[in-house]
């Protein structure tokens, strides 16, 4: 079929190339002229694993084109709006973008084509496209893509989600996706709308709730990963999304929580319990500084090295990254901050400029009183923690991922220090007779 997907981000970019991969003919539209040209010479401007592979082969094989005209739309028997709806200043659903794209594309749509809208949208959006064009179909297709397994995730979701007026327009929708093995769900525009803001609110709510319990283990001798394991076992629960530590972050969760927040404000509807899911991701933020803030009192200047500064492994995205949220924290109070990410240091630079970016984790360490993993990089998972203690100046490692062994770090004589892992009371004991 032939597609035209408008925005070539992290989802429009992923979506474009792996339409192309299914056979399908598709044009992108990208109005940024440097990503554009980039995107022209077959060069993926973001990090995600398989495009590097993916937008050659298309862009050779002439089934992904990128261009800055619409007129491609004349043509295309679905067109996607794939552009971002970045927060307003009062956390609302900033849709100007859609709304540009909606209007470039209303006129050249040809009568019996499909409009589908993939960017979160408020729940109602769809339907209002739908009044405008009556000769065509409007669906609501919404993704649940995670950065770093985007590619993956595209051709093994764990469900399809097609909000449309009739099963036939849903069909004309779904037979894009036909080769993809899934259970495809249609819905009402305004459900399919809304199940994207629910799904995310709901993965923070886990998140959240497992952090919040965690301050419960500390205090009580519990350990959060045996409860995780214990509660993630019911299947009811089931056990992902129940790792405690610095929180969420990303350019989704908190957007489309505050999103929801708005929206339920907008209605007149309770939303304390999002209200509280939000809070608790900032004291987590909060709880580390302080961590932080008493392994390093009575140090004159303490310095902080920072391991990891994306918002999570296999990622350079630092959008709502809890590394920068906790440095940004430390900053105000007068640390100096020694930091390194092997993907995510350019992106960082551009938001925090004023701190020391490092070859390696080693180099992190130099002089560091604290060492801060922020990000459950695997090569920070394996260092050699008698060396780093050797680089250090002084000796707490603050696992800001509890991804960390805490024996291990104890046996090289540092204090380990997680978030509601008892097995830091066993590594502290390890620690008091290692410095004896
Ligand atoms: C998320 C949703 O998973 C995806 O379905 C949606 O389409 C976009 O938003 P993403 O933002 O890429 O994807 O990140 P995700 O993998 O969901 O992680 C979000 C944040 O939660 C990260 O900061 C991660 O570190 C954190 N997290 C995740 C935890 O703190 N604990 C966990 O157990 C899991």
């Amino acid at each position: 079929m032939r597609v035209v997907v408008v925005g070539a981000g992290y989802v429009g970019l992923v979506t474009s190339a792996c339409l192309a991969e299914l056979g399908h003919e598709v044009t992108a539209i990208e109005i940024a002229p440097e990503r554009l040209s980039r995107l022209q010479r077959g060069e993926t401007p973001i990090l995600e694993a398989h495009l590097d592979e993916l937008l050659p082969r298309h862009t050779t094989s002439g089934r992904l084109r990128f261009t800055d005209s619409y007129d491609p739309v004349c043509d295309a028997d679905v067109t996607f709006i794939a552009v971002n709806t970045p927060a307003g200043v009062f956390g609302q659903t900033d849709t100007r973008f859609v709304r540009a794209a909606f209007e470039a594309i209303a006129p050249r749509l040809r009568p019996g084509a499909t409009l589908a809208v993939k960017s979160t949208v408020p729940p109602g959006t769809a339907d209002a496209f739908a009044e405008r064009l009556p000769d065509n179909i409007v669906v609501s297709n919404p993704e649940f893509l995670r950065q770093g397994t985007a590619v993956q995730d595209f051709f093994a979701p764990d469900r399809i989600v097609i909000g449309a007026q009739s099963q036939s327009d849903a069909d004309a929708l779904g037979c894009l996706y036909q080769s993809i093995d899934t259970r495809v769900f249609v819905t009402s525009r305004c459900s399919a709308e809304l199940a994207k803001y629910a799904a995310n609110c709901f993965l923070a709510m886990r998140i959240s709730f497992i952090n919040e319990l965690s301050h419960l283990c500390e205090s009580s001798g519990a350990d959060v990963d045996e409860l995780a394991q214990v509660i993630g076992a019911d299947r009811r629960i089931g056990p992902d999304f129940l790792r405690a530590g610095l929180g969420w972050g990303g350019s989704c969760f908190p957007k489309d929580l505050l999103a929801t927040i708005d929206i339920a404000r907008l209605a007149g509807v309770p939303h304390a319990l999002l209200d509280a899911v939000y809070d608790a991701n900032v004291r987590q933020r909060q709880a580390a500084a302080r961590h932080i803030a008493d392994a390093t009192r009575g140090c004159q200047r303490p310095v902080v090295g920072v391991l990891g500064l994306a918002f999570k492994p296999e990622t350079d995205d630092v959008r709502g990254s809890p590394a920068l949220e906790v440095i940004g924290c430390l900053l105000e109070q007068g640390f100096q901050i020694r930091a390194h990410d092997p993907q995510a240091m350019p992106n960082a630079a551009a938001a925090l400029p004023n701190i020391t970016y490092c070859e390696d984790a080693y180099d992190t360490a130099r002089g560091a009183d604290v060492v801060l993993l922020a990000t459950e990089w695997p090569e920070y998972i394996e260092l050699d923690w008698q060396r780093v203690r050797e680089l250090m100046r002084g000796d707490t490692i603050a696992d800001g991922r509890n991804a960390l062994d805490p024996r291990r770090i104890a046996e090289a004589g540092l204090r380990y220090r997680g978030f509601g892992r008892a097995s830091t009371t066993l590594a502290s004991a390890i620690f008091e007779e290692a410095r004896r």
